[in-house]
């Protein structure tokens, strides 16, 4: 067989969480999450070559904790925080400041890249 063009190669979507009928009450907590999701999720899709991507959405007692994880190609983080470079991120790190998110990306050339991010409840 021919080798499989990576781009349409299929990825493996897996989502855990543990609201069990917990609902946001903030809408900027809300939206900002939704935001990072979307922007990960387009990110993996234009750039990860991932065949596997783990995200994980926890609500604990003060904090929401949302990982995105994938096995791709991944990146030089820290070039691209650096030097401001990445439109995407300075989104989502523009979203966090407001309300005092914290975020940490975590990749490597060849290994991958996890998103770290946490959100207090009462920010
Ligand atoms: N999941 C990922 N896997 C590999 N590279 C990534 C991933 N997410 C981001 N990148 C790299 O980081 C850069 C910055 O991302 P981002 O801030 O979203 O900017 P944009 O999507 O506008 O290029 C991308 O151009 C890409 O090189
Ligand atoms: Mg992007």
């Amino acid at each position: 067989m021919t080798e499989v063009d990576k781009s349409t190669e299929h990825i493996d979507f897996k989502f855990y969480h543990n609201f069990n009928g917990h609902q946001i009450q903030n809408k900027q907590v809300e939206v900002t999450l939704y935001r990072i999701l979307q922007e990960g999720i387009n990110n993996i899709f234009k750039y990860s070559k991932a065949t596997k991507v783990d995200i994980q959405l926890k609500s604990y007692e003060d904090i929401y904790m949302l990982t995105i994880e994938d096995n791709g190609i991944g990146f030089d983080a820290k070039k691209v925080v650096k030097e401001n470079s990445g439109l995407g991120f300075k989104g989502i790190k523009n979203r966090l400041d407001a309300i005092n998110g914290f975020l940490e990306i975590e990749s490597q050339e060849g290994r991958g890249t996890t998103l770290l991010i946490e959100i207090k409840k009462d920010f």
